[in-house]
């Protein structure tokens, strides 16, 4: 309502509408709308494709973030991390409407500081030495290729570099979720950069090795001709489901439309996804996104390890995981 406009004015002139034009106009001071005459209907027949597939190659960002490392130190930038923005035309953020996946590094001898937040996150390790590890609420979790490690929401997590060797990571994360229903909440460690570090907790249930989820997803029954997976955990993340994914080389696996927004990883292999008109290539490193309700065609080369990240923990909770047909 209009606090300039009386109500009973307002309430006059609607009930002198000449017409349903005259109507709408004069419904505009009271704070409403008429819902026959919406701009854009708010219930269609199933979900928009609002998001773009999209492909970022491992080649372009690890560069990047080398460059980043000449040019900004972690205690200027929080994290050291490239965001990879949904393409979609006036977006800013996401990687998908949920999701949000960036590119982090440390250098040698580095660390990244220790907060919280209420966002989940994970990460799935490309590349470090000897001595890198996450501090996750107090205790020291290895970081090693191939290596997922969990931060849930509200735990205190710092990134150590203790090695000479640069390390390389995905983080994924719910933050666009988090922000488009209302409760973020952030918090840096108070006194000091990093949080003082328990024992090392190499069998964090934080922790998930590659050696032995990757063998995992190979010994599980074919979901599909030439593809095979496993959910990863528990623990799992309240919002994101995270799965190991095997393709066997050569194998063709199509995909119906999902309400789900997938986030893919490559930890290894070769092969292309065709999603609507768009194809991409991937190998090592790189990240892929195919968002809700877009059908996916991979056509796989080499045998292939790619890290699904998804938001079917929360559809389901909601009921609203479906596929099409
Ligand atoms: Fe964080």
């Amino acid at each position: 309502m209009n606090v300039n406009i009386a109500p009973d004015i307002v309430a006059k002139e609607l009930s002198a509408a000449k017409n349903l034009d005259d109507y709408y106009a004069k419904l505009v001071p009271a704070g409403m709308g008429a819902g026959w005459n919406k701009s854009e209907p708010s219930l269609y027949p199933a979900p928009k494709k609002t998001f773009l597939p999209a492909h970022w190659p491992y080649r372009t960002a690890r560069p990047a973030l080398d460059a980043a490392a000449r040019l900004v130190r972690t205690e200027d930038a929080e994290r050291r991390n490239l965001i990879l923005h949904n393409p979609v035309a006036g977006h800013g953020y996401g990687t998908a409407s949920t999701i949000v996946a960036a590119y982090q590094m440390i250098k040698g001898f580095e660390s990244a500081r220790s907060h919280r937040h209420t966002p989940n996150a994970l990460r799935f390790i490309l590349e470090s030495g000897p001595g890198t590890y996450t501090i996750v609420d107090g205790k020291k979790v290895p970081m090693e290729e191939g290596d997922v490690v969990l931060t849930p929401n509200w735990c205190w997590h710092g990134h150590c570099n203790e090695g000479p060797d640069n390390a390389y990571w995905i983080d994924v994360l719910d933050v666009p979720l988090t922000q488009l229903l209302g409760p973020i909440f952030f918090e840096g460690l108070e006194g000091k950069f990093i949080e003082t570090a328990g024992e090392a907790a190499a069998n964090s249930p934080y922790r998930f090795p590659f050696a032995t989820w990757g063998a995992k997803a190979v010994q599980q029954k074919e979901s599909r001709p030439g593809l095979r997976e496993i959910v990863v955990g528990p623990p799992h993340l309240d919002s994101l489901r995270i799965k190991w994914r095997y393709f066997s080389s050569n194998a063709k696996v199509d995909e119906a439309e999902t309400t789900a927004n997938c986030v893919y990883a490559v930890h290894s292999g070769s092969g292309r996804v065709r999603c609507d008109e768009y194809e991409f290539e991937w190998a090592r490193g790189d990240v892929l996104v195919i968002p809700s309700w877009r059908a996916a065609r991979w056509e796989v080369g080499s045998e292939s390890y790619l890290l699904r990240v998804s938001d079917e923990n929360l559809l389901e909770k909601l009921n609203w995981l479906r596929t099409a047909g």
